[in-house]
This record gives C-alpha cells, structure tokens and sequence, in this order.
C-alpha cells in the first residue's frame, strides 16, 4: 500500500494575534498565511485585528495598512493597486484573485488569506513565478514579423490593423498575468512542468489572433502538445477565478479548433 507522508515543516501552526490598540468602531479580522525560509519554523496563521473605518474598502488597503502599523514583515507583492498590474494575486476567502479588486465587505466574517495555491511559496503572501514565467516566454509574447505574406522582417512600415481583426484581441488583450486562473486549474496543479496552463495559453491565443503577426501556423504548432496543451480537460475553474472576467477556458478551445482546421 502507498503511504503518504508529508515534511514535519509543512503543518500549518496558529500564530500570533494582534489585536486594535484602541477600540474599534468597525473591527475586522484577518487570518493571514506567514512563513519565513530563514527561520526554518513551520508556516503559522496570524490574526490581525483592523478598525474597517480607518482603513481603505478593500483587502489590499487593510494588508498595506497591517504592514505599516501593525507588523511590517508581512510580505506580499502589489504595485499597481488598481487592478493592472497583477501582482497582488493571492487566495482570498478560498478563491483566487486580486487582493486591489476583493472589498472586505465581500466577506461576512474573518478574512482568511493565503499565498495562490500549488506553486512554491518565497515568504508569506509572495509565491515563485518563475516557473509560469518560463512557460511564458517560451510562447514567444511579442510580435514576430517574418518575410512572409508580404510582410518584410524587421520593417519599419507602419503596422496597420483593421478594427475587425483587432476586435478578435478582446477577451486577451486585458490579461493582467496575475496566475490566479493557473494556480486554480487541476490539471495545472498536477502537470505544472509540462502543461502550459491558461493563462500562457490565453497568452498564445493573444498573439495567435493577432492579424499583425506572421507566425500564425508556427505558434500553433509549438503549442500543438499533448502535455502543452491537451491537458485542459474543459473543468473551468479558470474561467470561474479571473479577477478581470476574462474566459481562457474559451481561448483554449479556441486554440484546439484553430489546430484541427488550419494544421
Ligand atoms: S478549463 Fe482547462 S485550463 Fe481551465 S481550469 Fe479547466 S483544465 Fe484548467
Ligand atoms: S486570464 Fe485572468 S486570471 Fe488568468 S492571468 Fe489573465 S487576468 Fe489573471
Ligand atoms: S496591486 Fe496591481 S493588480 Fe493589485
């Protein structure tokens, strides 16, 4: 019989609870995931205790403000703040999203906050990346302009497309590369070194679509992979996670279609 065992370092232990200094008027908890790699204890949940009315609406605004008064080693990334730079994914109330986009008053009770699951963790809120930046770079995100169709390489033409064909960019175009539908996908979860996952494939659907580019076909064949591609069995949980309403269920559909009639 297989028998599972797990490292005595990955059992999540409670932590520290820091409550309002003063009384608040509208007090809100947040459970928040911590672990350091350099104190090699075991990851714990901390409590922090906010007075809502002395904080912005939502869940980034309450965390910003727990680092600067209340304990600044909790660590997380965010930059933006306004939902277009994507690094302030995270799991929030059991679902991936934007922690700028999530208000606090979505959530009846406790907040509880976690790193995007199945992916390394670097220290509390701040996951590794740098495997679903490979897989990235590896679809080639920018535009290729070969000598064919009439396109001469490297030209310094001006690039014209129609409104039609840049219509077929919406849906893509607006991915903010926050991984929150990644590190939601099953298939993801359990083949993360060779499936592409959907937010790279919603990656490649973009410059696939793109009528200015002229590797087309060339794309399509480098993602045309059992691993690569094929391991999107249609369950959704992508689409269900984006913060930004994008579908990439339906974009990978898309590429398999594009595949069965174009190769
Ligand atoms: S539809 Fe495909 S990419 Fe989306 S969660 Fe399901 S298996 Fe993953
Ligand atoms: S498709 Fe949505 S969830 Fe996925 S990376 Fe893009 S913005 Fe994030
Ligand atoms: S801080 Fe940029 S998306 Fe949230």
């Amino acid at each position: 019989m297989v028998e599972f065992s797990l490292p005595a370092n990955s059992k999540v232990t409670k932590g520290i609870s820091y409550s309002s200094k003063e009384p608040a008027k509208d007090p809100k908890k947040l459970i928040i995931y911590r672990w350091n790699p350099e104190d090699k204890k075991n990851p714990r949940l901390d409590t922090y205790e906010i007075d809502q009315s002395k904080c912005g609406p939502m869940v980034l605004d309450a965390l910003m403000k727990i680092k600067n008064e209340i304990d600044p080693t909790l660590t997380f990334r965010r930059s933006c703040r306004e939902g277009v730079c994507g690094s302030c994914a995270m799991n929030i109330d059991g679902v991936n999203t934007l922690a700028c986009l999530k208000s606090m008053s979505d959530v009846k009770n406790e907040i509880k906050i976690y790193p995007l699951p199945h992916m390394r963790v670097v220290k509390d809120l701040v996951p590794d990346l740098s495997k679903a930046y490979e897989q990235l770079a590896s679809i080639k995100p920018w535009l290729q302009r070969e000598q064919t169709n009439g396109i001469k390489k490297n030209s310094t033409d001006e690039k014209k497309q129609s409104p039609k064909d840049r219509e077929k960019l919406d849906g893509k175009w607006e991915c903010v590369l926050c991984f929150c539908c990644t590190t939601s996908c099953p298939s993801y979860w359990w083949n993360g070194d060779e499936y592409l996952g959907p937010a790279v494939l919603l990656q490649a659907a973009r410059w696939v679509e793109d009528s200015r580019d002229s590797e087309r076909k060339e794309r399509l064949k480098a993602i045309n992979d059992s691993l690569k591609l094929y391991r999107c069995h249609s369950i959704m949980n992508c689409t269900r996670s984006c913060p930004k309403g994008l579908n990439p269920a339906k974009e990978i559909a898309g590429l398999k279609k594009a595949i069965v009639t174009e190769l």
